[in-house]
Formats: structure tokens, C-alpha cells, sequence
């Protein structure tokens, strides 16, 4: 059973769905969420660890006395659960040199958008100013960049005339959600291997 820490810092519905799509399908699934980590306290991700169960853990930049001790912390934290993968499902730091040294080819992001298109923290606001019809989400290998890992896998959704950022966001998070759950799945039960950018799931 592949072992998954998930970390996140908002409302976590994408790690609601894995949680749900474990419950349902059990061991059949491949892989269980043994912590979820966060960086910030009070949020419905960590609420909804707690009510599955699931290990937590807090680590706030603003608590350590710089970002590297900050980083080092939440290698430490991950590692004590041993995880196979580790998912990173809405979180909103960029992992460090310690973290991506530990972890490397084994952390999994979810992004807002069609990558290389529109990258950091405001992808869906991003696609919409600059006009375009199509947009989407892409789960991807995480590396020293900013959301420029080797991409798993995509999936495209319109972009309607009148749209905000809210009412975009919640369509591609329909898609992204059912998206990471089939890719986190198929990574554990078949495994994968990583060339250059490709990504191989056998
Ligand atoms: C997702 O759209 C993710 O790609 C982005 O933030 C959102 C997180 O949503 N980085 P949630 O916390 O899983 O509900």
C-alpha cells in the first residue's frame, strides 16, 4: 500500500476526494493518506484530516527563524511518516532544497491551469485576463521551479464569456479533483518511472 502525506493550506477538496475515493474502493484503491501538513492553522483541509482520522501536523514560516529552518522542519515532519508520495493538494509554499533533496521524483502537485501556461499562484486569474477559451489543470512532478515539473497528466476545460475567477475556478476544480484522484491511483498500483520531462505510467 503506497503511503501518501498530503499537504495543503485551504478549504482541501482535493484531498477530500482522495480521502472519499479511499473509503470508497478501500485497499483496491493502492494507497492511503497517512498525514496531512499544512502551514498555516484554522483551515477546512486540516478539519477535514481530522475527521477522517488522519494524522496532522502545522508548520508556520513565520515561526521558524527563516524559510531554510521552515524547510527543514516540514522535511522532518514528512519523513517521520515515511510516505511513498507525497501530494501537494492546494498548498501554497514553494517546497525548499531539503524538502525537494528528500522527496525528489516522489511529490505530486495540482495546478489550476494547462502548463507551461500560467503558472504560480494565480493561474485561473491569469487565464482569464489574458483571454483565453481554453484552460485547465495539470498534475505534475514537483521540481526546484515554479510548477515547471515533469507533467502526469492534464485535462482541458472552456473558459465562458462571463466567467469570474470563482465561478472558473470551481469548474476546472470539478475536473481536478477526479483527475488527481485517477493519477495518484494509477501511480500506486502500477508505478512510474520519470525520463528527462516524460512521465511513464506502465
Ligand atoms: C486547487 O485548484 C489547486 O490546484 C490550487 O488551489 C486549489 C486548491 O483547492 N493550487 P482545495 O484546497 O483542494 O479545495
Amino acid at each position: 500500500m503506497v503511503r501518501i502525506v498530503s499537504l495543503v493550506s485551504g478549504s482541501g477538496t482535493n484531498l477530500q476526494a482522495l480521502l472519499d475515493a479511499i473509503g470508497h474502493r478501500g485497499p483496491s484503491y493502492g494507497a492511503e493518506v497517512v498525514a496531512v501538513g499544512a502551514d498555516r492553522h484554522g483551515i477546512e483541509g486540516l478539519a477535514r484530516a481530522e475527521r477522517a482520522g488522519v494524522p496532522t501536523f502545522v508548520h508556520r514560516v513565520r515561526d521558524f527563524v527563516d524559510r531554510a529552518a521552515w524547510d527543514r522542519a516540514m522535511t522532518a515532519s514528512v519523513e517521520a511518516y515515511a510516505p511513498d508520495l507525497v501530494l501537494s493538494a492546494g498548498f501554497m509554499k514553494i517546497l525548499g532544497p531539503a524538502f525537494m533533496a528528500a522527496f525528489r521524483d516522489r511529490v505530486v502537485n495540482t495546478h489550476p491551469a494547462l502548463l507551461p501556461s500560467f503558472p504560480g499562484a494565480h493561474g485561473v486569474r491569469d487565464a482569464l485576463r489574458y483571454g483565453v477559451k481554453v484552460t485547465g489543470c495539470t498534475v505534475h512532478f514537483v521540481d526546484e521551479g515554479v510548477d515547471t515539473g515533469p507533467i502526469i497528466a492534464q485535462q482541458a476545460v472552456p473558459v465562458e464569456p462571463d466567467d469570474d475567477e470563482a465561478v472558473l475556478h470551481e469548474r476546472i476544480k470539478t475536473v481536478e479533483r477526479r483527475l488527481l484522484v485517477d493519477v495518484v491511483g494509477r501511480l500506486a498500483r502500477d508505478g512510474y518511472r520519470i525520463e528527462g520531462r516524460k512521465v511513464y505510467i506502465p
